[in-house]
């Protein structure tokens, strides 16, 4: 795990539970959230008296607690920090990743982080590692069925188990351009379609979030990438797709298009174009990479129930570079 520190709060705080829920009834085969009409809908009432807005530090809607979310690629990378992200937010954690090893060293140093900052508390996190090569669908069914055994079920999903390479357009090795398509397109479309058939046998709402990039939205320059531009676009529609087709039974999904970010796999490219991080920066409007954690608020809000109402989005957290 990387070195920086982050606060831990209680699991304690908030109840977990949204403020205004739909409710679930069963058609045939799928469970259908019954929308309430405008009359029912609870009256905003201005917030009375100081002690309302301060008797708690944060929107309890925004919480995790009580939900098991997992997370493809988390044992590194943007997928470590967002599986920081959903411990933070109370929630019990799956890692899933091709590298079970450290998967399995990241989810005991996010326990042993956790338990060191909060001494007293009573009900750490769950927190298991599991192998799975997202792009064989077997191996993903296998790793759900794992999840399942151990958590009980799967509330929340994060797919961030990708990678990117870049040769020209006309040379692309046909058996490279296979892969990343099998990882980015087909892994999303395998672990986002296990985990719906759960939530669906369950009768349960959900959250996914998909981790595009910005090169599904912009060309990037100078780097030749055509493929991992296009897997990535098509992440991004396969959120708005699978949103509209799963909204009736109550499952969320969208997308996060990350712009740079500091990674292995970002190092991997720098490594050996070092006059490329300037030209990278120079095209962002905040003037830097992003870091890992700067995708922790984003992926809790798009879980959570306080994004209840958003879904088939795509947010860009790119320091603004696809603006210009
Ligand atoms: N780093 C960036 O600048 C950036 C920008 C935009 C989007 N993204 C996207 O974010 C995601 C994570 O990127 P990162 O920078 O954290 O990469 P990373 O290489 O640091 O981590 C990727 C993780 O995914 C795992 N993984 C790879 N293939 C897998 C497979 N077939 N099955 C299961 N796990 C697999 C790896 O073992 C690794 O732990 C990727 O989808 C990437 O395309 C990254």
């Amino acid at each position: 795990m990387k070195s920086e520190k982050f606060e831990l709060p209680s699991r304690k705080n908030g109840n977990g539970k949204s403020e205004f829920e739909g409710t679930l009834a069963r058609t045939d085969s799928a469970v259908k959230v019954e929308h309430p009409s405008e009359s029912d809908l609870p009256k905003s009432e201005p917030v009375k008296g100081r002690g309302a807005v301060h008797h708690k530090r944060t929107l309890s809607s925004f919480s995790l607690e009580g939900k098991v979310g997992v997370v493809t690629g988390g044992a590194r990378g943007l997928g470590l920090m967002m599986s920081q992200a959903l411990i933070i937010s109370g929630g019990d954690l799956a890692i899933v990743d091709l590298d079970k090893q450290e998967a399995e060293r990241q989810a005991s140093e996010l326990l042993a982080t956790f338990i060191g900052e909060n001494p007293g508390e009573s009900r750490p996190p769950k927190i298991t590692a599991h192998h799975a090569d997202v792009s064989d669908s077997s191996s993903v069914e296998s790793a759900v069925a794992e999840i399942l055994n151990s958590h009980g079920k799967i509330d929340n999903l994060v797919t961030s188990a990708g990678f990117c390479e870049n040769f020209e357009a006309i040379s692309y090795p046909v058996d490279r351009i296979k892969k990343l398509w099998d990882v980015n397109v087909n892994g999303t479309y395998f672990f986002a379609t296990a985990v719906a058939r759960h939530l669906m046998a369950r009768q349960a709402q959900g959250s996914m979030v998909f981790i595009g990039s910005m090169s599904g939205n912009v060309v990037n320059v100078p780097q030749p990438q055509a493929p991992y531009n296009a897997s990535k676009a098509a992440v991004r529609h396969l959120a708005a797709s699978f949103a509209v087709e799963w909204a009736a039974v109550g499952i969320r999904v969208n997308c996060i298009s990350p712009g740079y970010m500091a990674t292995e796999l970002t190092r991997r490219i720098l490594d050996k174009n070092p006059d490329m991080r300037k030209q990278w920066t120079a095209l962002v409007p905040q003037g830097r990479l992003g870091k890992p954690e700067d995708l922790m608020g984003s992926v809790a809000f798009l879980l959570s129930d306080a994004s209840q109402y958003v879904t088939g989005a795509d947010l860009r957290v790119d320091g603004g570079y696809t603006l210009t």
